[in-house]
């Protein structure tokens, strides 16, 4: 089928990236060890504190979220090393595989896919762990197979009250540049990124922001590490430069979204994604589906999970909606495969594109002959554009 105007495309990341981040990177490839890179080196890593709300070092790979995962265990534990982790879904399981592949021993806490990590569970954990065996508690701040962000600063009360010395590590790939985040002030130890959700910038930028109680257990940390070594990266940094080829044009890419959103100002980014959650739950309620996320106070703000009714596969309704209307959204992870399909709203988004993005879902359901409610995206609109702000008509002159 051939398709006209833009492709939607709404999974929960890759996003959309601007044009005028995409006009960024469409420049000359230029000396990495030269002077103009050292300038735009010095740039991104002194810009990226307020992106992360940190004051100490951000380091950035040229590699995915996943490597990026990899070099926050490497640099900060040892083999053997006994490591919490939640599970929060999808994404939890690959810092599992990740964490026994490298030889940690891991304390998997198990969960149901629909709620975050437990406060109460990792408060009987560590109060149980009198030799402070711990090393580090790892959460998912945003579980993108799902749609439930884990409360970071309620775990690290507990962490805090039971004067536990375990490094909190915190995968923000799906959260960082679109839910509230606050490396410092939560006394986060290392948080995990990637460019290709809320930062607006294609895939292929790796992110560890480290605190210094983190570059103190990096001193000690005997995994083995070569390409990831933290201590490479920071000596390099001090000038601008990487001890290695950078992704020079995704860097440029990274400035201009970096400038984009001071423009914006992240509280208005922030109320933006929440002002597009609760629209799309409105559209999720008023269709009669159900929403992944069982608790109100753990909703995603940037991508919403939906069951599809028992019997209905949501992969054919994926492919139906990318044949009619090519939109693609996201597919359901792991045990939600089939179950569950996901909508993205982060990132480069607006109001029309999420009224778009839900006409596409509200029209899918019909072709897939899924039985809903209609009124979904009236519902949205509703949310978007509460009544009290909706002018009366004006009186039509005869
Ligand atoms: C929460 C979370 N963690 C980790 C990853 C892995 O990132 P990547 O696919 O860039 O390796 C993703 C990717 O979607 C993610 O959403």
């Amino acid at each position: 089928m051939i398709h006209t105007g833009r492709h939607f495309l709404q999974i929960p990341g890759p996003t959309n990236v601007p044009d005028r981040v995409l006009r960024a990177i469409d420049q000359p490839v230029i000396d990495h060890r030269g002077p103009e890179f050292a300038e735009l080196g010095l740039a991104i890593l002194s810009g990226l504190g307020e992106v992360f709300q940190t004051k100490g070092h951000v380091i950035v790979y040229p590699s995915s979220g996943t490597g990026a995962i990899e070099a926050s265990l490497v640099n900060t534990l040892s083999a053997g090393d006994r490591v919490i982790i939640f599970e929060t879904g999808q994404f939890s399981n690959i810092w599992r595989q990740i964490g026994e592949r490298l030889g940690l021993e891991v304390d998997y806490v198990p969960g149901s896919w629909r709620q975050g990590a437990s406060p109460h569970e990792l408060e009987a954990r560590l109060s149980s762990d009198s030799r402070q065996a711990v090393k580090a508690v790892v959460v998912v701040h945003n579980e993108t197979s799902t749609g439930v962000t884990s409360r970071i600063p309620e775990l690290r009360r507990i962490m805090n009250r039971l004067r536990h010395p375990a490094l909190l590590i915190v995968d923000a790939v799906s959260s960082l540049g679109s839910i509230e985040y606050r490396m410092d002030e939560w006394e986060v130890d290392v948080t995990v990124c990637g460019s290709q959700k809320g930062l607006m910038v294609p895939p292929g930028l790796g992110f560890n922001a480290i605190s210094e109680k983190a570059l103190s257990a990096n001193k000690n940390a005997k995994l083995p590490r070569s390409y990831w070594d933290w201590q490479d990266m920071l000596k390099h940094n001090q000038a601008g430069f990487f001890p290695f080829t950078p992704a020079t044009n995704l860097l440029f890419g990274l400035r201009e979204a970096m400038k984009m959103m001071k423009e914006e100002g992240f509280a208005n980014i922030f109320r933006r994604h929440i002002r597009h959650g609760e629209a799309t739950r409105a559209a999720v309620r008023a269709w009669g589906l159900e929403i992944v996320c069982e608790e109100p106070l753990e909703y995603s703000h940037s991508m919403t999970g939906v069951f599809t009714p028992e019997g209905h596969d949501a992969d054919r309704l994926r492919k139906i909606i990318l044949e009619n209307f090519d939109m693609s959204l996201g597919a359901g992870l792991g045990k939600l495969a089939g179950k569950a399909f996901r909508i993205g709203h982060l990132g480069s988004f607006n109001d029309l594109m999420l009224a778009g993005t839900l006409s596409g879902v509200e029209m899918g359901l019909r072709l897939a002959g899924i039985p809903h409610n209609e009124g979904g995206v009236m519902a949205a609109l509703d949310s978007l554009t509460p009544a009290a702000q909706v002018r009366e008509p004006a009186k039509v002159a005869r």
